[in-house]
């Protein structure tokens, strides 16, 4: 009766069940992987954002497929803001970057036709193409000093299939941004092979020492959709409001955004309310960026003082984002132990594998976590492994 796209195993994996039943046995948690940025602590101005959704214009509908002109000029000035010119036509809501995946995966791709992902990178992506009959390659990033794309890989990844690029930047959990260098030489790719950018930029502000990477949003070197949104910008994953930016060639932006906007036109799926609030949830987001800053910055001290106690476990190189790396000596596969960790020491991470790592050496924590939670995960972490 379903169609095969839908063929999931719907089994849970073993770490989720495991984590099932030790919170049904209501045993203590520390927990390393919290990353919903309401539940983390921080403040926010609560009657700012409540007020902002009170508005008497949202008493009436006036619907407009890209989104209100009102919220999307609110969108363009948050990027003249950090210097990047971004034309408010060329910007269209959705109501989260899944939703604008969905979108630009419909208008590039027949079915069965191929995106290129970061690998390792985020775990979404591979529901999101399936949905829509979208398949993925992966392209290959390196470490070493710090993480770069494997160019060489990337350009034998590519067939007459392949439509699209897909970029994260900052990558999640890896924490890099896309250099000017590697920037230049996408362009180059794309613009020669017909092929998208596809940026994810929901961590761009997150810089962790304090710098204004350089954004895809006024990209004009080759094709390019720039998404980002609310959720982590302003950490306000509750308004659900993202968008998606169109860039590059001016005939091939109008085309793009001319089938885009019937896409968006079939749904109009952000509501009035909320639109009329995005000018004020941005402005919440200087508040909201430096409590994250400061406590990512407490967090990468805090791994690095203990980290420097011992030699087995060290971390990877973090420019931006919410996750860093640990990187563990090999004993049994990263989820086994993050499985042992559960159970034996009441401690939650991410292996590594949940986010397409091919070494086992990794486990991953996030940086949102509250300062002594961290602190005592990893201390018990270390104890565990010394
Ligand atoms: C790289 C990346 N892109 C997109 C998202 C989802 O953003 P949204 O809430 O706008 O769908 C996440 C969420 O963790 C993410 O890590």
């Amino acid at each position: 009766m379903f169609a095969k796209r839908t063929n999931w195993n719907l089994t849970p994996n073993r770490l989720s069940e495991a984590l099932a039943a030790h919170r049904a046995a209501g045993k203590p948690l520390v927990d390393l992987t919290v990353s919903n940025p309401t539940e983390c602590g921080f403040e926010y101005d609560s009657s700012a954002i409540l007020n902002a959704l009170s508005n008497p214009a949202a008493l009436s509908y006036e619907p407009n497929p890209k989104g209100l002109e009102s919220a999307r000029r609110a969108v363009a000035g948050y990027y003249a803001d950090r210097g990047d010119a971004v034309a408010v036509e060329d910007i269209i809501l959705t109501t989260s970057t899944s939703e604008a995946y969905s979108y630009i995966f419909r208008a590039l791709c027949d079915p069965g036709e191929e995106l290129l992902i970061p690998s390792p990178s985020y775990p979404l992506f591979d529901f999101l193409a399936e949905i829509q009959d979208v398949q993925l390659v992966r392209y290959p990033l390196v470490y070493d000093h710090g993480w770069q794309i494997d160019f060489h890989a990337l350009e034998q990844a590519i067939t007459p299939r392949t439509r699209g690029i897909i970029v994260v930047n900052p990558n999640n959990p890896t924490g890099h941004y896309a250099k000017q260098m590697e920037i230049t030489k996408l362009n180059s790719i794309c613009a020669e092979r017909g092929l998208a950018i596809i940026a994810d930029e929901v961590f761009l502000d997150f810089a962790v020492d304090g710098s204004r990477p350089v954004s895809f949003a006024a990209n004009s070197g080759a094709p390019t959709f720039t998404l980002s949104g609310l959720s982590k910008i302003c950490g306000l994953p509750q308004m659900k409001v993202a968008w998606l930016i169109a860039g590059g060639p001016q005939n091939w932006k109008s085309e793009a955004l001319a089938r885009l906007e019937i896409i968006a036109d079939a749904y109009l799926s952000v509501n009035a309310p909320v639109q009329l609030g995005i000018p004020k949830f941005l402005e919440q987001r200087h508040a909201f960026q430096k409590q994250v800053i400061s406590r990512v910055r407490r967090n990468l001290a805090e791994l690095d003082r203990q980290l420097s106690a011992q030699k087995s476990v060290s971390r990877l190189k973090v420019e931006g984002g919410w996750c860093a790396v640990l990187w563990v000596p090999v004993t049994h596969s990263d989820e086994d132990l993050a499985l042992t960790l559960l159970k034996e020491e009441g401690i939650y991470v991410h292996p590594g594998q949940f986010y397409d790592f091919s070494s086992c050496r990794s486990q991953i924590v996030s940086l949102l976590t509250p300062e002594l939670q961290i602190a005592q995960g990893l201390s018990r972490i270390l104890a565990f492994l010394r």
